[in-house]
């Protein structure tokens, strides 16, 4: 088997762990990673595409491959107001949708949130959960959300709620059997792995949503 991937985000915590597992693997014989700046990888298999999101239609060709991994995202705070954030969140992901469809990709599959929900009120989770249903609009073969609660992992920068909220979540665990709630932490790599045994598994063409113990699930069948 010999498959083409395009990743978005491989310069964040996410895209880069997943970056890497992709390279281990024989399936994908090239990868093109878009973005505003290379990531901190390179290798023969990965072909870089400095890339303006704000015209996501003029990369086109590059999106004519078998899967593609979104991995953008933000904060309100690096963003700096919430029409920022909703275009990287919202905007730049329908677009990278959008283009896989048009290019003939037959797997997307992004990292959007656990509380996702178009309803919400909520703006985070309004704006992810809308990002999900434009997504689904463009009817791609086969469609992954992960949804993971806080990422654990080793990151540059630090982020003072994700911080607060692991350890407060480091406090209630032991006190309650909570081990398959869906707003347990989860380690970035394993969302990693989870979308890439997402891309190799055999499901039915439709939309899948993958929660803590399916992110768990689905990224041990990588090991
Ligand atoms: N952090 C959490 O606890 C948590 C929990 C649940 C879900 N999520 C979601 O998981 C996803 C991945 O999270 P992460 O922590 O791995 O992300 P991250 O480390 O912040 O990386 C984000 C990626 O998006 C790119 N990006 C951001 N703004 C951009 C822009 N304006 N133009 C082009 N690229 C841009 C970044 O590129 P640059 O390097 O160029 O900035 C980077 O590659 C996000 O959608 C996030 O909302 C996160």
């Amino acid at each position: 088997m010999s498959r083409r991937a395009v990743v978005l985000g491989a310069t964040g915590l996410v895209g880069g762990l997943l970056l890497n597992r992709l390279l281990q693997r024989d399936e994908w014989q090239q990868i093109t990673v878009l973005g505003r700046r290379p990531p901190e990888l390179t290798h023969p298999k990965i072909r870089f595409v400095q890339a303006n999101f704000d015209q996501m239609e003029d990369y086109l060709a590059e999106f004519s491959v078998d899967d593609v991994f979104c991995c953008l995202g933000t904060t309100l705070r690096q963003a700096g107001s919430k029409e920022a954030f909703i275009r990287v969140d919202l905007d730049y992901c329908v677009a990278a949708a959008e283009q896989a469809k048009s290019g003939g990709a037959t797997r997307f599959i992004m990292v959007s949130a656990v509380n996702a929900n178009p309803r919400a009120l909520a703006f985070y989770a309004r704006t992810k959960g809308l990002a999900e249903q434009q997504i689904i609009d463009k009817k791609i073969p086969l469609t992954f959300f992960m949804q993971p609660s806080l990422l654990k992992g080793a990151r540059n920068e630090f982020r003072f709620g994700e911080q607060f909220g692991l350890k407060a979540m480091g406090v209630l665990m032991p006190l309650v059997n909570w081990t398959k709630a869906d707003w347990l932490p989860v380690e970035a790599q394993t969302v990693a792995d989870a979308m890439v045994a997402a891309a190799l598994s055999d499901a039915a063409a439709g939309v899948y949503r993958l929660r803590y113990a399916k992110l768990q699930k689905y990224a041990q069948q990588l090991r």
